[in-house]
């Protein structure tokens, strides 16, 4: 079959043909790269119509509520599998074999301690810092323990900074929290699973040991998993930007952790909690709701919404299930529960919401079941942090590893003033 193609009419030319590109799944796209050419740019603020690269990684089809990675369902993956085992599939396109799978954990496992030198960066920050804040400076100076290893064109740099970012990434993270704690950092224990180290290094101290318990590890899990990557997100594409460049991927992952800090992305989930407590009884909805829709008021339903998902976040609905597995496990009964139940079936019904197809996304519960697991507000967001760097990495390796692969650099609409004449003094 022949390529179809798109005709543009552009004032005062011939019919411009641009090839039709089709995917395996979703949209196809039309290639715009020779209209600069013809002297126009393409105008997309916000990218709301815009490919910015080919991906074989994740697939999202935003009004059917799917989310695939690497062609396998979310919530097959949140039920049957680890999250370790999902970083090697995005990483590597495949499912391990268990020799594989037995390989790649340990690898993982040895490279969880951090140069001493690194922790001393710590100090140099505020003990009441967010510690998004430090995240961002300690994984950042990564680059500066790693940068002899890392010349981009060697496969197994590539690999080799894979790894020190999943593995270090837990570490830095627990350590950004003791850090404000004024406890001292706990070690990685590398016995243990991923989510499970990372809980005993956030929980225990060196006067009492920490023993995990399997539901509330296996929930850690999950959120990882829930996390791990989401396509051409912010943050995802701050970090192809940035590396892009050819700019050391540590330093990329900084600029990557910048991006998800915001409340419309990563942030919404402490903002989200913030926001429950806030409504505190399900009395309060009603003024919530009537404030949301208001058009002069700026507050909005947090964990409520999404760029993509016109549907259900398939997400949100296994996070809900997560939810309720930690509260019945830990016999908490968590007025906030309550709180977010009655929001979301009030919202669900509300023309509002479902005329502008708002639906809960993965925060909406996500920081319930933080919150019952013991992890501050503060941390929400670098525990999606954690989660999101197998994203970014594999992101990150598959823009670097594509032929012909051009530094990212868009254009604009020049609206400012031309030509002046620079007065004489
Ligand atoms: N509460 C109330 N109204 C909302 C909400 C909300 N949570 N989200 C969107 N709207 C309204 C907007 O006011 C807008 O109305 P209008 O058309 O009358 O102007 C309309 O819905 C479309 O909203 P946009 O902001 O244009 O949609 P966009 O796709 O740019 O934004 C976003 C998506 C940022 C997620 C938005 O829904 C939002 O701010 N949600 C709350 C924050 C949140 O939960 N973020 C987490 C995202 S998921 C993640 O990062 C893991």
């Amino acid at each position: 079959m022949s390529q179809q193609t798109a005709i543009l009419h552009l004032p005062g030319q011939d019919p411009i043909e641009l090839p039709i590109l089709k995917g395996t799944a979703g949209n196809d796209v039309i290639d715009i790269r020779t209209l600069g050419a013809a002297g126009y740019f393409t105008y997309d603020p916000g990218f709301l119509a815009t490919a910015s690269c080919e991906s074989e990684i994740t697939f999202i089809d935003g009004d059917k509520g799917i989310l695939e990675h690497r062609g396998y369902p979310i919530d097959q993956l949140a039920e049957h599998s680890d999250y370790l085992e999902v970083c090697f599939l995005l990483l590597n396109g495949k499912l391990p074999s268990k020799a594989e799978n037995a390989k790649f954990k340990k690898i993982v496992s040895e490279h969880t301690m951090l140069h001493e030198q690194l922790s001393k960066l710590y100090s140099g920050f505020r003990r009441d810092s967010h510690p998004m804040a430090i995240m961002c400076g300690v994984s950042g100076a990564l680059a500066a323990f790693y940068h002899d290893a890392m010349d981009l064109s060697k496969e197994k740099h590539r690999e080799i900074a894979a790894f020190r970012l999943l593995s270090k990434m837990p570490t830095l993270a627990a350590m950004s929290y003791k850090y404000t704690q004024g406890q001292p950092f706990m070690y990685p224990k590398n016995s243990l699973s991923y989510a499970g180290n990372f809980l005993q290094m956030m929980f225990a101290t060196p006067c009492e040991d920490y023993v995990v318990n399997p539901v509330l590890e296996r929930a850690m899990d999950k959120i990882f998993i829930l996390h791990a990557d989401h396509e051409q997100n912010a943050s995802t594409s701050t970090v192809r930007l940035a590396g892009s460049s050819g700019a050391n991927p540590f330093a990329c992952i900084a600029a990557g952790i910048a991006s998800l800090w915001g409340p419309a992305h990563g942030g919404a989930n402490e903002a989200c909690l913030d926001m429950l407590i806030e409504v505190g009884h399900v009395d309060n909805i009603p003024e919530f709701i009537a404030k949301a829709k208001d058009k002069d008021d700026p507050f909005r339903l947090m964990g409520f919404g999404h760029r993509v998902y016109k549907n259900h976040d398939p997400r949100a609905t296994v996070m809900r299930k997560i939810c309720h597995e930690v509260l019945d496990d830990l016999k908490i009964d968590d007025p906030l529960l309550d709180v977010a139940m009655e929001l979301e079936r009030i919202a669900l019904s509300d023309p509002y919401f479902i005329e502008k197809k708002l639906y809960p996304n993965v925060d909406f519960y996500s920081g319930i079941v933080l919150r019952a697991i013991g992890i501050p507000r503060s941390m929400f967001t670098v525990i999606f942090a954690i989660a999101r760097t197998v994203g970014w990495i594999s992101h990150w390796k598959e823009m670097v590893e594509q032929p012909g692969q051009k530094i990212g650099r868009p254009r604009q609409l020049y609206t400012g003033e031309v030509d002046l004449t620079f007065p004489k003094k």
